[in-house]
């Protein structure tokens, strides 16, 4: 099974970037406990980072045929981007959405996410191990 990890803007700043809400990990670190979760459960997980929308509309054009499951944070294009959720509904592959935060209970403007209302579970505030749920979740429902 392959599944493509995507990070929006500003995820490259873990460690760096307001430690108190996304905490101290950086993002080798990341990278580092995404790799080790693929070598445990035999996945093939390619990752992604890009502080630019059509950087990240281009690779999810880019798995069409490819990949058989997206994980992706979206970041602040999480509460903007149509874009992004139109990549999603036109390659059509089952996707997790992750934010390392707990959204729901942060400012109003985060309330939406259109990424959101195509991946069909959203798995927030619980760190990075957030990620290591939804690539489960994934290898669970389509490995
Ligand atoms: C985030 C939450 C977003 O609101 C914010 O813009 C981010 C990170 C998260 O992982 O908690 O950059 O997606």
């Amino acid at each position: 099974m392959k599944i493509m990890v995507i990070n929006g803007p500003n995820i490259n700043m873990l460690g760096i970037r307001e430690p108190g809400i996304y905490g101290a990990n950086s993002f080798a670190d990341l990278w580092a406990l995404i790799d080790a979760t693929a070598k445990a459960e035999g996945l093939e997980i390619e990752q992604f980072q890009s502080n630019h929308e059509g950087a990240i509309v281009d690779k999810i054009q880019e798995c069409y045929g490819k990949v058989d499951g997206i994980v992706i944070n979206p970041a602040a294009y999480t509460h903007t981007s149509i874009a992004i959720l139109d990549a999603l509904k036109a390659v059509g592959i089952p996707a997790v959405e992750v934010h390392i935060s707990k959204v729901s209970d942060r400012e109003a403007f985060r309330q939406i996410s259109y990424p959101g209302m195509y991946c069909e579970k959203t798995i927030q505030g619980k760190g990075l191990s957030g990620y290591t749920d939804a690539i489960l979740y994934l290898k669970e429902k389509y490995g």
